[in-house]
């Protein structure tokens, strides 16, 4: 074992999971607002508080477990003199953040590592985080919904949820989260003639909403089985705080993003490099951060689709002959792209709102021909490559209604839609004889360029992987 950790907090753990720590979790249980009550007294200064803190908490379980390292670890926060730890309640909570509403405060973070009940390493770490100033109700609705999980963490925000409460920050994620991991990861290493830690690399998925996101279970699949340090977030960021909140969390070291709706223009129109491939379809859903904080974006999803289909289908040529692409929203410009780049001669594109498909047609090709949602049925005939991009036919939305009884059975038949997993429209696809690819693939494969980039290892799209997806 690495390490004791004298906290029974779960970020810290998993921080410490991330970088492939090994530890063991004892909790200290010192009084930790009379301690810190008798420090204020005497006016020891904010940053010693939370080192006296920590170092009480690893003193304690240090002196009870001779011969192995034990990290003791202290947040607390410091603003006009005044001292907070965690909120005692849902009204201190409320006083808490009317006080740092358009303010900065000082997030302090002291973790300190004993062994045989003496300090071995110490680190203290101070972030400067600037809060939005927040309205009464805000401050209302946030605490009624966030209070069961903010109750145990500094301050009361939980930066990993809600990192869009602050307009600016100066601090790394994992000071931050209340574990400075990379000076722990150095000193482990100094400490054995084989370093084997690395500091964890953190990507994130950004949305709005995103509870549903299944990329965050996809890419810590991929983390865990290439045994790489590092985590996956999803990360709710309401419209019009995501420019600023991007550059918070760029400036706490994520290494790179997926963009997903509502966000996708926005996060093209504010990279500072993009792919021809992002640029044409007018979106980004791969963001890359280069060590000077400079984003590069690109659009992976068309890509997925692409891939998808290839592994499902060897015989597929686009190239032999039309395709109907069913939709005209964000997900069908990156496919139009996608289909042009892979040969296809010809695209019929069907949407119920014919002017949004001639306005596609137009930026994007003179190969795309709009033809009338009433009328799509006429054109099964010609096509080798059939695509729903639309939403209809998934749970909880309307079917897709189209008759392809005339279809030719070699046609390519793919819907993006992944829950059902089989579609209405691939169910009757595959009575008539066509290869039928559903939708979850392409979610797979899109991610993996970005995982690539972030993490430095290409993951495999396997059976596994989309079982564990689907699940
Ligand atoms: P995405 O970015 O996922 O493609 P979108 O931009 O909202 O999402 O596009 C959704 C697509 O589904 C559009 O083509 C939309 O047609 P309209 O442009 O006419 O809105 C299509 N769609 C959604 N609901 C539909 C319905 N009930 N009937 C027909 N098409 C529908």
């Amino acid at each position: 074992m690495d390490l004791i950790i004298a906290s029974k907090s779960e970020t810290r753990q998993r921080i410490l999971s991330c970088a492939k720590i090994v530890t063991k979790t004892i909790s200290p249980r010192i009084d930790e607002d009379s301690i810190t009550k008798s420090l204020v007294v005497e006016k020891v200064t904010p940053r010693d508080i939370a080192d006296a803190l920590a170092e009480h908490k690893a003193k304690k379980v240090s002196t009870k477990n001779p011969g192995t390292r034990v990290l003791g670890c202290d947040q607390i926060l410091a603003f006009e003199g005044e001292v907070f730890g965690k909120p005692e309640s849902a009204y201190a909570l409320k006083r808490m953040l009317r006080r740092f509403s358009g303010q900065t405060h000082y997030l302090i973070t002291a973790n300190v590592i004993y062994k045989n009940a003496k300090p071995i390493w110490r680190h203290v770490a101070i972030s400067h985080m600037t809060m939005y100033p927040i309205t009464e109700a805000e401050i209302e609705s946030y605490v009624a919904e966030a209070w069961p999980d903010v109750q145990h963490t500094a301050g009361g925000y939980y930066f990993e949820q809600n990192p869009h409460l602050f307009s600016k920050i100066k601090g790394n994620w994992f000071d931050i989260m209340g574990l400075s991991i990379e000076p722990i990861v150095k000193f482990l290493n100094q400490q054995t003639t084989e370093p084997t830690h690395q500091s964890p690399k953190l990507a994130a998925v950004l949305g709005h909403p995103i509870s549903h996101s299944k990329s965050p279970r996809m890419h810590r699949h991929w983390l865990k089985t290439n045994e790489i340090s590092g985590d996956y977030f999803a990360i709710d960021i309401p419209p019009q705080r995501f420019s600023e909140t991007l550059k918070v969390l760029i400036t706490a070291g994520v290494v790179g993003f997926n963009v997903t709706v509502p966000h996708k223009e926005k996060a093209l129109a504010l990279s500072d490099q993009r792919s021809a491939t992002a640029e044409k379809i007018g979106a980004a859903n791969t963001l890359v951060i280069d060590a000077n904080g400079k984003i590069n974006a690109d659009n992976t999803d068309g890509h997925g689709f692409i891939a998808n289909l290839r592994s499902h289908c060897k015989y597929w040529a686009p190239e032999a002959g039309p395709a109907l692409v069913l939709g005209a929203g964000g997900a069908s410009r990156a496919i139009l792209v996608a289909l042009l780049e892979a040969g296809a001669p010809k695209i019929y594109l069907s949407n119920r709102t014919q002017q949004r498909a001639l306005d596609v047609a137009s930026q994007l090709s003179p190969l795309i021909e709009v033809i009338s949602w009433d009328h799509k049925e006429k054109y099964l005939t010609k096509i080798v490559t059939l695509v729903n991009t639309t939403s209809l036919g998934m749970t909880g939305k309307p079917p897709l209604k189209i008759n392809i009884s005339k279809i030719n059975s070699a046609t390519l038949v793919s819907d993006i839609v992944y829950a059902p997993i089989e579609t209405h429209l691939l169910i009757q696809a595959k009575t008539l004889g066509c290869t039928v690819v559903g939708g979850i693939g392409m979610l797979l494969n899109q991610g993996v360029p970005g995982f690539e980039a972030w993490f430095g290892i290409r993951p495999v799209v396997n059976a596994e992987i989309e079982a564990l997806v689907i699940e």
